[in-house]
């Protein structure tokens, strides 16, 4: 069963705050689950990072009866004050709110470690003083209708285990992050599971493998191998090309993330692969012939610093809840390079003058000390 229809723990109707929903993952949960149209009201919380866009929540503006079940505060998760006032109305938070790059963690971790440990923490905070009024009998919608306490769900990471050489992580292994990015998910994790123990709170995470789709921004691999090919530009390959990694539609990605917040029992921690195991050579050769283009734009650079060499999870658990993946990896990889292909607009108001700066800094050395890549086999 792949049902991500509104039952179980939230009901429909119900109100959600979504934090990070501009970006790539929550902004496509958004438009899914209001799409279903079957009264869900969302609040998006979003800071507008160089990630986060408005744009991608066009489609749902565009729509008069979606937009009338959507409301966009632009805030930060490590602000009390606004974390507060929208937590109180909420019958579900999901947290996709993060700085989600591994190559900028490694240029500077500290936007990071703000959001990914401060800014749960305050949202975690929220969730507990909303249930210590909800267990008093006295959470009350605007309308004076009686509230249970807020559902929490924290949007975490295959890296937060680590580089696996070899099997599947459980959601019971260590945690063994290796890059900032995974040491500051893994730190949210932590803090999930503390106030858990601690306040008996009704928290959930996922552990989603990499996400690729419509609406990525251009600085994940799939999005940055399509455009620059695109663009007849030259495509960085790090190291041997050899790291693997397990791709998940964002379509399955958001669907999975709904169906845990909907069944997953209060606590539970669960793994999302996308059962769709590549290397990297071979996911960059699957983009260039999608678009007819050469390898001979693919260069080998140095590699990044400490860089994982594999992920893999075991999805045993969230299959026993109820739920798997239904886009076909070939399908869902062809069907994203046409949408860039397709949305060329999109993607070159993101590359703006910030962009600019990021790829000098991160690719400028890298592509003057590069050599032609090593081909898939
Ligand atoms: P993204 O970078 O596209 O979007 C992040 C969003 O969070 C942006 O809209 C940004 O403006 C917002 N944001 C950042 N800091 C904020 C703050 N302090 N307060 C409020 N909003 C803030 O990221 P994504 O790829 O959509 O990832 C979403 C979540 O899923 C992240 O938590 C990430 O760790 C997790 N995840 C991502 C992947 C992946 O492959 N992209 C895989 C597994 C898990
Ligand atoms: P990325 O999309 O950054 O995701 P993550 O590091 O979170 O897995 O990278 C996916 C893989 O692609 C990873 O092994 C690093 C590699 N990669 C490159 O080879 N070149 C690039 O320019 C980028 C951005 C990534």
């Amino acid at each position: 069963m792949s049902d991500s229809s509104a039952s179980g723990r939230v009901p429909a109707g119900a109100r959600l705050l979504v934090c990070g929903g501009a970006g790539f993952i929550g902004s496509c949960y958004v438009r899914d689950v209001l799409a279903r149209r079957d009264g869900t009201r969302i609040t998006v919380l979003d800071k507008l990072t160089y990630a986060g866009n408005r744009a991608n929540l066009a489609p749902v503006e565009a729509d008069p009866e979606q937009a009338a079940r959507l409301a966009f505060v632009h805030g930060d998760i490590a602000d009390p004050d606004v974390v507060d006032m929208l937590v109180a109305e909420a019958d579900a938070v999901v947290d996709f709110a993060a700085e989600s790059h591994v190559d900028r963690s490694i240029l500077d971790a500290s936007a990071f470690l703000v959001t990914g440990v401060i800014g749960v923490r305050v949202l975690l905070e929220a969730v507990r003083r909303q249930t210590e009024i909800a267990r008093a009998g006295e959470r009350r919608a605007p309308d004076g209708t009686p509230m249970g306490a807020p559902r929490f769900l924290q949007v975490s990471t295959d890296e937060v285990y680590g580089s696996v050489e070899e099997g599947t992580s459980r959601e019971g292994d260590v945690l063994a992050p290796r890059s900032p990015y995974a040491a500051a998910k893994a730190a949210g994790d932590l803090l999930v599971g503390a106030y858990r123990a601690t306040h008996d709170l009704d928290v959930l995470v996922t552990r989603g493998a990499n996400t690729y789709g419509p609406y990525q921004h251009p600085e994940k691999l799939i999005a940055l191998v399509t455009t620059n090919a695109i663009d007849d530009a030259e495509i960085p390959l790090y190291g041997d090309g050899l790291q693997r990694r397990d791709w998940l539609h964002v379509a399955d990605h958001a669907a999975a993330i709904d169906f845990v917040l909907r069944h997953g029992e209060p606590g539970g921690v669960y793994n999302v692969p996308g059962g769709n195991e590549r290397a990297n050579r071979d996911v960059v050769a699957a983009v260039l012939a999608r678009l007819g283009k050469p390898w001979a734009l693919v260069r080998g650079v140095p590699d990044r610093p400490g860089h994982d060499r594999r992920y893999a999870m075991d999805g045993g658990r969230l299959a026993d809840l109820g739920w798997r993946p239904t886009v076909d990896p070939s399908a869902g990889l062809d069907a994203t390079v046409d949408w860039y292909r397709a949305n060329q607009g999109w993607w070159r108001a993101v590359r703006d003058a910030s962009w600019a700066d990021y790829y000098a800094r991160q690719y400028a050395d890298r592509l003057a000390a590069s050599r032609p890549a090593e081909g898939p086999g």
